[in-house]
């Protein structure tokens, strides 16, 4: 599937059924932010409150990823997230590999037609299904079919290790002649 425009791409994800979670998920997770975005950042899967309202990163991680917005100091038209799945997984879980893999043309056609200039990767799950597993060492920033790649910590993983702020703080500051 190769949608020429990205109205066409979030007309058609809501109604796959390339994988089981299509029966258990309210509705499908697609966009938060710009249609246009410099920086596109992939999160995981949608949780409870993203199921119910169907908007990426609502509930308590979304809220962080604000405070991590906020600190690379992005614009509302500058930004966009989406998730590796577009359907909650049952009680939270990882997404698994064939659940990733359904869903990856979905994923690749975002990133094609968002065409950002910096993507970053919210955690390992991103990042296995992007690029695969273990690809980026944290700190590495690579460049992938004209985007540059980074990697950041899950904005739910700060929840609970608040310990790593000040590195990827540090981490951030490092890389923001990327987007400034
Ligand atoms: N965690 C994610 O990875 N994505 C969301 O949309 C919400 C929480």
């Amino acid at each position: 599937m190769n949608c020429v425009s990205l109205e066409e791409l979030e007309k058609q994800i809501p109604t796959c059924t390339s994988c089981p979670l299509h029966e258990t998920a309210t509705q499908k997770v697609i966009r938060k932010g710009s249609e246009n975005p410099k920086i596109l950042f992939i999160g995981e899967a949608p949780g409870k409150n993203e199921d119910e309202t169907g908007v990426p990163f609502c509930g308590r991680a979304g809220k962080v990823l604000d405070q991590i917005i906020d600190y690379m100091r992005l614009d509302e038209q500058e930004w966009a997230v989406i998730n590796t799945i577009k359907c909650r997984p049952p009680n939270n879980r990882n997404p698994n590999k064939k659940e990733l893999q359904a869903c990856r043309s979905f994923l690749e056609n975002q990133i094609e037609l968002l065409d950002p200039k910096v993507i970053i990767l919210l955690g390992n799950t991103a990042e296995t299904a992007f690029v695969g597993k273990g690809t980026l060492g944290w700190g590495e920033c690579r460049e992938i079919d004209g985007s540059k790649v980074l990697k950041l910590y899950h904005p739910a993983a700060l929840i609970y290790t608040r310990s790593r702020i000040p590195e990827q703080h540090q981490f951030i500051d490092a890389n923001r002649k990327l987007w400034e």
